[in-house]
């Protein structure tokens, strides 16, 4: 049955912290991991550091009437666990929680909902220091402490928690996301060690917000690719099965089940690449279920069958550091289980992500079909290089268009009866990509600055801001209006 969206469908957009805030030491804030991470790229690859950012921090109270002016019902942001506890555990600091009372009053004040994600990449850099961070188990209590803190004191104005951003992409790019130091780079099973620890943080979190929250509702939000066979041979079905397990159910499963996927276990156990798990721990994890999935979606992926013997072995994702089609820097190979490759089929961003709206609603369509839960689009958008003209414009048609295919893809979805909670897609304002600097933007509000030179951070609005604003105000009708 065709329908419109629901009357309460929450539009809106995302950002992150670190990404966003800058003001990196200001007011008691201490380093973050990606203070120091980033700052590094800087240094090899001339990326901005994440010390000014977009500057939200100073510049709040604009950016929220601008996402009022555009009519947002809703604004998925995340708390800098540095902000709050400086030292990752401890001592409250005053003036960081302030902001984000602040933060959150303004945002109720202007009806635009609250989605809070508690933990977005930027781990305290003392706890880096104290134990290695996420390297170290006693990450589970410290996390709580902050986790049982931020929950408490949002309880009566945040309905909505996300956990723990990209699990599944923390994997990959696990040297982006976490500080790894240089004698661990080998030590591939840490990375599903981490994720083990994040899927017990996951599960704490969510049965913090059941416990605590009126009405509350707790999900991870979860880097997602629908995953396509390159061809219709068998062996190539097989293998985006298999990439299916292993890249996506791996971690949805836990998620919804409780249980680590079969296949995924099987396939890192005999590989070495499993995590250890004690005691006690999968019981936390089935008594931390989630009440709705959180998705970031970019790109669709594309696998192919790889023979045991075929002598290739790139265990992990490429990237593209360039902005130039084509310098993807290898695809994850695993002999005898499957390859990812290009999809021959689909146009690619400047970073060579492939363009599918398609694929957005494939994987809503069969994520609500497997585990019947309600889902929300928490990213969703176009890097790519944007012009500001003499005149002061920015004609970002081509983000309008991708936006446009996707929201379709949405909606489409939900004509099939999928349940959708909200459409937020990357990123509110522009920001400071994880992996390719300020070049790379997003946003429906351009920030004046440069990868080495921040000047004002001035705000100035897209054509796409104008488009969304439309498209928000005839809840999602009016797709196809031009600018
Ligand atoms: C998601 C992250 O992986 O993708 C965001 O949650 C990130 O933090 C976004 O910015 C886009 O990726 P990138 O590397 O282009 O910034």
């Amino acid at each position: 049955m065709r329908k419109d969206f629901p009357n309460d469908f929450l539009w809106g957009a995302s950002t992150s912290a670190y990404q966003v805030e800058g003001a990196a030491y200001e007011d008691g804030k201490k380093a973050s991991q990606q203070d120091i991470i980033n700052k590094d790229s800087f240094e090899k690859f001339g990326f901005a550091t994440a010390e000014v950012a977009s500057d939200q921090y100073h510049h709040y109270k604009e950016d929220i009437a601008l996402m009022k002016e555009m009519g947002f019902r809703t604004y998925r942001f995340s708390i800098a666990w540095s902000r709050v506890f400086p030292e990752g555990s401890g001592e409250v600091n005053e003036q960081g929680i302030q902001y984000y009372r602040d933060l959150v009053r303004e945002l109720k004040k202007n009806d635009i909902e609250p989605i809070v994600t508690i933990y977005h990449y930027d781990l305290p850099w003392a706890l880096v220091e104290r134990y290695g961070g996420w390297l170290d188990r006693r990450i589970l209590k410290d996390f709580e402490h902050y986790a049982t803190y931020i929950i408490h004191e949002f309880k009566d104005q945040v309905k909505y928690w996300t956990t723990i951003n990209e699990q599944s992409i923390i994997v990959q790019y696990w040297t982006q996301k976490c500080f790894i130091p240089e004698d661990y780079l080998s030590k591939n099973q840490m990375r599903y060690q981490i994720n083990h620890y994040m899927n017990l943080c996951h599960a704490i979190a969510c049965k913090l917000v059941h416990a605590m929250v009126p009405g509350g509702m707790a999900g991870s939000a979860i880097g997602y690719s629908s995953i396509y066979p390159l061809s219709s041979r068998p062996e190539d079905v097989m293998a985006a099965q298999n990439a299916q397990a292993l890249r996506n159910d791996y971690y949805t499963d836990i998620y919804f089940k409780g249980t680590y996927n079969k296949a995924a276990e099987i396939y890192l156990k005999e590989h070495g690449l499993a995590p250890v798990i004690e005691n006690g721990d999968m019981e936390l994890i089935a008594e931390g279920t989630s009440d709705f999935l959180a998705l970031n979606y970019y790109a669709s992926e594309c696998a192919k069958y790889c023979p045991e013997d075929s002598g290739k072995e790139i265990r992990w994702s490429g990237v593209n550091r360039s902005g130039k089609k084509g310098d993807i820097s290898g695809f994850e190979t695993h002999p005898g289980f499957y390859e990812m490759c290009k999809n021959p089929g689909l146009d690619t961003t400047d970073w060579d992500w492939a363009i599918d709206p398609i694929g957005m609603e494939y994987l809503l369509r069969d994520l609500y079909n497997r585990y019947g839960k309600p889902l929300m689009i928490t990213e969703n958008g176009l890097g790519a290089y944007d012009t500001l003209t003499e005149d002061g414009k920015i004609h970002d048609d081509y983000r309008i268009s991708y936006l446009r295919e996707h929201i379709k893809a949405v909606k489409r979805a939900m004509d099939y009866g999928v349940e959708m909670i909200a459409y937020c897609p990357w990123s509110a304002v522009d920001l400071l990509s994880t992996s390719n600097g300020m070049k790379k933007r997003y946003g429906f509000i351009y920030i004046d600055r440069t990868d080495d030179d921040p000047k004002e951070c001035k705000r100035i609005r897209k054509d796409s801001f104008y488009w969304y604003k439309k498209v928000i105000e005839s809840n999602g009708k009016d797709l196809d209006q031009t600018i």
